[in-house]
């Protein structure tokens, strides 16, 4: 297998944060290498019980916000998909990453961050193919795989999709989607009656999506099967804004293509002044910045290691007119998260073109409007022996060109192009005329910004956000300080001792705590001590302890895992004071 190792990391960027959670992840069941036992295959990676949970509780921690309070819709499209969809959205002409291959070994590596993580430059992945060879040689850069120097190989692209074909035979070819985005677009038509014909709305989809990475690398950040969560918001650019209001205050942490080029710092501007001062040119996407800036500290993500940094022109995706990237910081580098990315009509436009399917909306007036339209009447007995075979396509285009531009019906003869032909056609013989129409509405082709966040990335950057070292009685501790909403398990119950009725009574609080829709791992082997330890590296935030004291009053000591402060609490308060504790409805000291 080629094209699994990571290149050379010069920058000196923090790897024992990488290595530390790499190995919790294994350990704790968070994440591991799929198909460990066959040598494992690069790019892929299974969630363990514990990463599922975390995972599952940011996936419905994103649904919850984005989806259910916003007001917009849900889909679960296939992960396969016809040739034609990816014909359409462009993927696959365009949907590369440079490749680089070492003439020596064989190896394939991604040009780009051989000269990231070898050089000061942050995004290569902006620059020309054959600048990026230049750099290659310039610095030396050599095969990470086998150290030969890689000067003077050449540069190419390589496509990310993979293929695959329905049904027995090569005669329909198909693809594992690259974006969950695309299975959202083809269905337009339809979702657009979902939503009444009514702008603006938004359709959101969870799933997985899968890109042939070159260099799969850095765990769960460059994977070649992945989980996104997507949201297409479709508006009229001419009339639908956003509820700007309700997030105008939020201070975003911004570094714009402007800072980037003066090499400048972040600068933090409220949602507002963002707008006012075009630093953010669409409205819709300074929104969901906004929105989304209060969500990725309440699933964990350190807010110190976070910024907004927008997309350089050249590194933007081919159906973007701007990007802005959520990223945070992993092991001294920058991890995009989310990309919020303006697609203006590009998808719909496109599928409309290639399915000649209508993909807009037809948006009816408050009152109808009387309007002048130039139209056409050709004469066909005039067109017919003029132009013989291309008449029918001649008066098509005399129909199209006189919605353009009717002036130039004001000369003698009018110009137009059919059939790849230009023609000169008397303008006596078009029948153009303008007259007034009375209309109900106007067909309006939606724009779209799209909020598309990495779960995984996302994941991956609450467990090493949320690692945590200290001492409590005089041992080293590691815990995870994950926040409780998110954590994989609500709360840890365990007896005192495993004798006495102790057991007895802590299964029987376990099951009750189950029964109130809490997640509990019971526990009774071993010291207390290592009990509490185990619950602290997965980032359990209670345990509550079964003592003597219990069988006596009714009460349990509930631990809280960052101070490890006790308290007790009678039985029969216990689950919904952990199920407040989880979320936040109350304050641990508040207990
Ligand atoms: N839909 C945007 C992306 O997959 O990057």
């Amino acid at each position: 297998m080629t094209g699994e190792s990571d290149p050379v990391r010069a920058d000196g960027g923090s790897e024992s944060e990488v290595d530390r959670i790499a190995e919790l992840a294994k350990r704790r069941g968070f994440f591991t290498q799929t198909a460990d036992v066959y040598g494992g295959v690069g790019g892929f990676y299974t969630y363990g019980p514990h990463g599922t949970a975390l995972k599952d509780s940011v996936e419905e921690s994103w649904r919850d916000l984005f989806i259910t309070r916003q007001g917009n819709m849900e889909v679960d499209a296939p992960t396969i998909l016809p040739e034609a969809v990816f014909e359409a959205s462009g993927h696959l002409e365009i949907f590369d990453d440079m490749i680089l291959e070492c003439s020596e070994c064989g190896a394939t590596h991604r040009a780009d961050h051989l000269v990231e993580d070898t050089t000061d430059i942050e995004e290569a992945e902006s620059l020309p193919p054959e600048e990026v060879a230049e750099l290659v040689a310039g610095h030396d850069i050599g095969c990470p795989t086998c150290g030969a120097a890689l000067a003077g190989e050449p540069v190419g692209e390589f496509n990310l999709m993979f293929e695959t074909n329905i049904g027995p035979g090569t005669a329909a070819p198909g693809y594992l989607r690259p974006e969950t985005a695309q299975g959202i677009f083809v269905e337009f038509p339809q979702l657009a009656e979902y939503a009444r014909n009514q702008l603006p709305f938004g359709v959101g989809q969870v799933g997985r999506a899968y890109r042939n990475e070159i260099s799969p690398r850095k765990a769960l950040v460059r994977v070649r099967e992945f989980s996104q969560a997507e949201l297409e918001q479709f508006y009229d650019p001419e009339t639908d804004e956003p509820p700007l209001s309700r997030v105008a205050d939020v201070g975003l942490p911004l570094y714009s293509v402007e800072q980037q080029r003066e090499n400048g710092d972040l600068r933090e501007l409220t949602v507002r002044e963002a707008v006012d001062n075009g630093v953010i040119e669409s409205e819709w996407i300074a929104y969901y910045l906004g929105l989304s800036l209060s969500w990725y500290e309440s699933i964990g993500v350190d807010m110190d290691r976070f910024r907004y940094r927008q997309h350089l022109p050249g590194e933007l995706s081919h159906y973007a007119a701007d990007c802005w990237d959520a990223e945070t910081e992993i092991g001294g580098d920058w991890v995009e998260v989310t990309g919020f990315a303006d697609r203006g009509s590009y998808d719909l436009d496109r599928h409309a073109a290639h399915s000649g399917e209508s993909f807009s909306v037809f948006k009816q007036y408050d009152d109808p409007v009387t309007v002048e339209r130039p139209t056409v009447d050709p004469e066909m007995s005039e067109l017919g022996p003029a132009f013989g075979g291309a008449a029918e396509a001649i008066a098509d285009a005399l129909a199209e060109r006189a919605r353009r531009d009717p002036d130039a019906f004001d000369e003698e003869v009018v110009t137009v192009e059919a059939n790849g032909d230009s023609y000169e056609v008397p303008v006596e013989h078009t029948g153009f005329a303008i007259e007034e129409v009375t209309e109900s509405g106007e067909h309006v082709t939606p724009h779209v910004v799209e909020p598309s966040f990495g779960v995984g990335r996302l994941v991956y950057t609450v467990l090493v956000h949320a690692y945590r070292e200290d001492e409590v009685d005089s041992e080293s501790r590691r815990y995870l300080a994950v926040p409780p909403a998110v954590a994989p398990t609500t709360v840890g119950v365990f007896p005192l001792m495993d004798r006495d009725e102790l057991p007895d009574y802590a299964r029987e609080v376990a099951g009750r705590l189950r029964e109130a829709g809490l997640s509990v791992t019971y526990d009774e082997t071993g010291a207390i001590g290592r009990r509490y330890r185990r619950q602290d590296e997965i980032g359990t935030p209670f345990c509550v302890t079964i003592d003597y004291d219990t069988l006596e009053a009714d009460t349990v000591t509930v631990r809280e895992r960052d101070s490890t402060a006790q308290v007790r609490v009678p039985v029969g308060d216990l689950a919904d004071t952990l199920r407040r504790l989880r979320d936040g409805d109350t304050e641990f000291d508040q207990l």
